[in-house]
């Protein structure tokens, strides 16, 4: 790099988060599959998850989130020229769920559109918005991870209907001059990854040109399992690996919360202090594209999360599809 180049890093201006009103526990759950609130809690960590009302659509959560997140950057709609949002739960099979909230938002501008990687959804939307703007093509993103999986899961089948709930979080990142170092703030590196030789291990069995049905999750929870840690691992490992930083210069960990026994393994085997880890699954269960920007809204709104923070994001999930991101808040 010449001295005269800029080197643009894309910025975190703003999060925010919508969860929606309803709020289901596992006692609830267990009147209505054979389960048990101790049977849920020693397995995942989680306690409760927020459900879409009737009508509430995927798009209406995103919008909310988006809101909250423009709100707490102090900028508007028409400070936005690009949308990404990851869904694996669109209001419709088109038009997508981005240019929705586009319009909803009132954004004549710009350029909106999904992004579909399933859990790993929100860290592949990071990546792509982070690639836009560096690229000096956009300048303000807002990333959006929104997701009603209660309209997917088999209500019938106590090992998924379990794990799942709704809600949307939001991004707002700005193209801003860095040095180019990890000192600067901003997306400082991220690494996507995915293997469609596992894609029948978490899956939904219908969809438009398979069945012409929307299908339902199905998922083989111990083969995930399996392959979660050492995935996860394996990607936060090559964040460091592309910056020289290590888990001890972290200052927060925020993994897709899936369940609570795969997030402390994982931390476990990277070395990273569990008291460094936001945790939201236990309140919010697993909502897919929708967990880390929601975590990462519950951490900054408590004044954990703090500008110039270290941040590692990651996720894995159907695909199998898997990502890191380090972001310097
Ligand atoms: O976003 C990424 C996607 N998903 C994940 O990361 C999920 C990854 N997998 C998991 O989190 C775990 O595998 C689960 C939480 C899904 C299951 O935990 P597990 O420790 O792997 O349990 P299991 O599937 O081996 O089931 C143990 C027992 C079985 O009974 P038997 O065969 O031992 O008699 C299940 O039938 O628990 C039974 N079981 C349940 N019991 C009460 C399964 N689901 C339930 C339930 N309540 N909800």
């Amino acid at each position: 790099m010449t001295e005269n180049q800029k080197f643009i890093r894309s910025v975190v201006r703003g999060v925010g988060g919508y969860l929606p009103a309803c709020v289901l526990t596992n006692d609830d759950l267990s009147k209505r599959v054979d389960t048990s609130d101790e049977w849920i809690q020693q397995r995942t960590g989680i306690k409760e998850r927020h459900i879409a009302a009737d009508g509430e659509t995927t798009s209406m959560l995103g919008e909310k989130a988006a809101r909250a997140a423009l709100a707490n950057a102090g900028l508007t709609p028409s400070d936005i020229d690009l949308v990404i949002v990851a869904t694996s739960t669109p209001d419709y099979t088109f038009p997508s769920t981005a240019t929705q909230i586009q319009a909803m938002l009132g954004m004549t501008h710009g350029v909106a559109f999904d992004l579909q990687a399933v859990c790993s959804g929100f860290v592949f939307a990071i990546a792509t918005a982070d690639k836009f703007l560096r690229s000096g093509s956009h300048k303000r993103a807002l990333v959006i991870g929104a997701e009603t999986f209660s309209r997917i899961v088999d209500w019938t089948d106590r090992t998924t209907c379990v794990l799942f709930g709704d809600g949307a979080g939001a991004v707002v990142l700005e193209a801003s001059e860095g040095v180019g170092d990890t000192t600067d703030r901003g997306v400082l590196t991220t690494h996507l990854r995915s293997d469609g030789r596992h894609r029948s291990k978490l899956h939904v069995d219908g969809g438009p040109s398979a069945t012409q049905t929307v299908g339902h999750l199905r998922m083989e929870g111990k083969e995930v399992f399996r392959f979660a840690v050492g995935m996860v691992t394996d990607v936060v490992n090559d964040a460091f690996a592309a910056t020289g930083l290590t888990a001890t210069d972290l200052d927060w960990f925020v993994p897709h919360q899936a369940n609570r026994r795969i997030i402390d393994m994982s931390a476990s085997k990277l070395g990273i202090a569990p008291e460094k880890v936001i945790v939201t699954v236990h309140l919010h269960g697993n909502t897919s594209a929708a967990s880390i920007p929601l975590a990462l809204s519950a951490g900054v709104a408590d004044g954990r999360i703090k500008a110039g923070d270290l941040v590692m994001l990651e996720a894995v999930g159907g695909g199998f599809t898997w990502g890191a991101a380090l972001v310097r808040w």
